[in-house]
């Protein structure tokens, strides 16, 4: 249980879900981890204290390298970003490198699928159009739905596939189960990973799959994400986070000032490889695959990836992505 303060209210954080606290007494008493963060109380306000290595370097040095290190290529505002939203010009989605890997290990041919953060919905529209019986596409962003569900329509696959624009943690319900879940890219936004997991074990029938390939995960050389504005590598353990977004809401995205990685638009959970596979097991599913960096597996990057796969301490810092395929066992199996 974390207590952190937000726009001079008290939250509290528990299993990564966020929810007010009504007796903000009782954060005073709390000096607790969040990651590689502490929430501290001090002079009469909870301040954040992160302790990564670029934590102790004084904004007036920290500020001036870091914006010498980035550039303003990419700035553009929310108004700017969703005229490009409108006129579907999204970039290009990895749906079928994502099918690619994971049908290796699982054919969804006849199957009912669930897609969770199906962003503008390609994965989805995919699958119909390949055989799925039946697809669900669920994502927060009403501008990507509403893109998905112009292209289904374009696509003539509108009576295979729905779309749903909610939160899938906390708002969606079904009566029907899954035969097969899949997420894409989706895993390190979500901000709430272990309640995910279970939603969609709940969500599976018996012996139903995940399957996910997402990243950067945290502790990787762009885990923070912030490639639009510096390629400086694990900029978010070189410099204070306040600092990487500063120069982020300065140099990428003005019109979202933020103070932690979580409060990005698309949100960032600082999930690491350990943290997602603990979870797996939590959330009660089995390991039938695990991968990391699928796409690395050929040419001059095999024997690099082979080690990063192999050896515990490069797993974190070489996760780029991470390939998992994780069964609800059936409940013959779990009785036996
Ligand atoms: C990086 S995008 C990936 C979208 C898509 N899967 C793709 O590969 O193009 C991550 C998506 O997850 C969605 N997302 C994050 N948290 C979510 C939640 N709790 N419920 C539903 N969607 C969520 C975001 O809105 C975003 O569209």
């Amino acid at each position: 249980m974390y207590y952190f303060a937000r726009s001079g209210s008290v939250t509290r954080v528990l299993s990564g879900q966020t929810r007010r606290v009504t007796d903000p007494a009782r954060a005073r008493i709390t000096l607790k981890t969040f990651g590689k963060h502490h929430w501290s109380r001090q002079h009469g306000g909870l301040h954040h204290k992160e302790d990564n290595l670029g934590a102790s370097i004084p904004d007036s040095l920290a500020y001036p390298l870091l914006k010498a290190l980035s550039h303003s290529k990419n700035l553009k505002t929310s108004n700017q970003i969703a005229k490009e939203a409108g006129q579907d010009v999204y970039a290009a989605c990895e749906a079928s490198s994502f099918l690619e890997y994971i049908g290796k290990y699982l054919d969804y041919k006849g199957k009912s699928v669930i897609d969770v953060g199906c962003g503008m919905g390609d994965l989805c529209i995919m699958l119909a159009k390949t055989g799925a019986q039946r697809v669900v596409g669920v994502d927060l962003s009403w501008d990507r739905i509403a893109s998905a569900r112009r292209k289904a329509v374009a696509e003539n696959v509108q009576d295979r596939v729905t779309f749903e624009c909610m939160n899938f943690v906390k708002e969606y319900q079904t009566l029907d189960t899954f035969d097969i879940a899949f997420s894409q890219s989706a895993f390190e936004h979500i901000l709430s990973p272990l309640d995910c997991l279970k939603k969609i074990y709940a969500c599976l029938s018996e012996g139903g799959v995940l399957g996910t390939i997402f990243g950067p995960l945290w502790s990787s050389p762009y885990g923070a994400h912030m490639y639009g504005f510096t390629s400086v590598p694990w900029v978010h353990f070189l410099f204070p986070e306040r600092v990487v977004l500063r120069v982020r809401t300065e140099r990428f995205r003005p019109d979202d000032p933020v103070e932690r990685y979580e409060d990005v638009e698309g949100h960032l959970n600082r999930i690491t490889v350990q943290k997602f596979m603990q979870y797996a097991t939590q959330a009660g599913f089995e390991v039938q695959a695990f991968r990391l960096n699928p796409s690395q597996d050929r040419g001059i990057y095999k024997i690099p990836n082979a080690l990063v796969n192999a050896i515990p301490f490069l797993r974190e810092l070489g996760s780029l992505q991470l390939l998992a395929v994780l069964k609800k066992p059936s409940l013959r199996r779990l009785v036996g």
